[in-house]
């Protein structure tokens, strides 16, 4: 391992994530397919001359300095810690793998909107342990930058499947199961997404939490649901692999059907969901944790605009989703 310090400071930066399939269901063992898109998370990190660790994150609008055990909150008041902790379990993690005591200073900035379904602790935690490794040196594998980011999403909900965290490190499009080899998928690049945002903010922890205890209550009714959803990602492999937009598009919506059936669905996402199959939509489902935050359409490529106007008109912020390839790296 490389552990001279080398740089006075680092940029890096890690993508957020749209889920095409499988969501939640992911969390008890079934495939899900994520894909990396064009929205970024970027971590500054710079040396210290004292031990502490600072972290300033624009967009949760926190910041606040950690001593040891102790924090003293700069900005966000009694919320602060609490939404830098993950961060702070990054840098340290990093800290310990480079076996130095030293402080940093973290600054986050992120093009992606926060609770709002689309990976943006993960891509945060991610652009953190390379700005941060780099800083100090080493140069770490990706599956143990995975790993790291994995550690530090399960102070954001318990059980993390790992997908967030492994589609922010390595970028494209891949197939997830957890325990098993990540299997990267061909889908195409210009696969025609649009993004409708409700705005309605929300905790993933919160929503996989209640699937859990409906889970708990009625197991012989959610069970075979959590099944259904594994067989759909698996099916929607091959309509991607053939382009076969109507079968990924009737896949969605069976999809999102299952999601509101285990309660995470919430009235502004059937509002934008609805919009975007009437306006033109293939196919609509939620993404993410639910609860509020986004949804994602796929419109034929002729119909673009119109889906996006027509979820807009629903109340949404749409945007088109692009997918990148290029997952974690260094900006500077
Ligand atoms: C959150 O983006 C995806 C969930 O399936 C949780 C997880 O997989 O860790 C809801």
């Amino acid at each position: 391992m490389v552990s001279s310090l080398k740089k006075g400071a680092v940029t890096a930066s890690a993508p957020a994530k749209v889920i095409l399939f499988g969501e939640h269901f992911v969390v008890y063992g079934e495939p899900a397919i994520a894909l990396a898109i064009d929205k970024r998370a970027y971590a500054h990190a710079q040396l210290r001359k004292d031990k502490r660790v600072y972290i300033n994150s624009a967009d949760m609008h926190v910041s606040g300095t950690f001593m040891g055990e102790r924090f003293q909150a700069a900005k966000g008041g009694s919320k602060a810690r609490a939404k830098l902790e993950p961060v702070k379990s990054a840098i340290q993690q990093v800290l310990e793998k480079a076996q130095k005591k030293v402080g940093v200073n973290v600054q986050i900035n992120s093009d992606i909107p926060v609770s709002a379904g689309l990976g943006s602790s993960a891509a945060v935690a991610t652009s953190t342990i390379v700005a941060v490794s780099q800083l100090l040196g080493m140069e770490l594998p990706r599956n143990q930058i995975f790993r790291m980011a994995y550690e530090s999403e399960r102070l954001v909900h318990g059980t993390p499947s790992g997908i967030d965290p492994a589609i922010s490190t390595y970028g494209g499009s891949l197939q997830f199961q957890r325990g098993k080899d990540f299997v990267p998928l061909n889908v195409q690049a210009n696969i025609p997404l649009v993004i409708g945002n409700t705005r309605v903010e929300r905790s993933t922890g919160d929503l996989v939490a209640n699937v859990r205890r409906i889970r708990e209550h009625y197991s012989s009714i959610i069970d075979p649901i959590i099944k259904a959803g594994g067989k759909i990602a698996v099916d929607a492999v091959e309509a991607l692999r053939q382009n076969d937009l109507r079968t990924v598009g009737d896949l969605m919506n069976i999809n999102h059907a299952l999601l509101c059936a285990v309660g995470v669905s919430h009235e502004a996402l059937e509002r934008l969901v609805y919009a975007a199959r009437k306006g033109g939509a293939l196919g609509a489902k939620l993404t993410g944790g639910g609860g509020g935050g986004c949804m994602i359409a796929l419109p034929e490529e002729k119909k673009l605009k119109q889906v996006m106007k027509a979820i807009e008109r629903a109340g949404g912020t749409a945007f088109m989703a692009r997918k990148t390839d290029v997952g974690a790296q260094v900006e500077s």
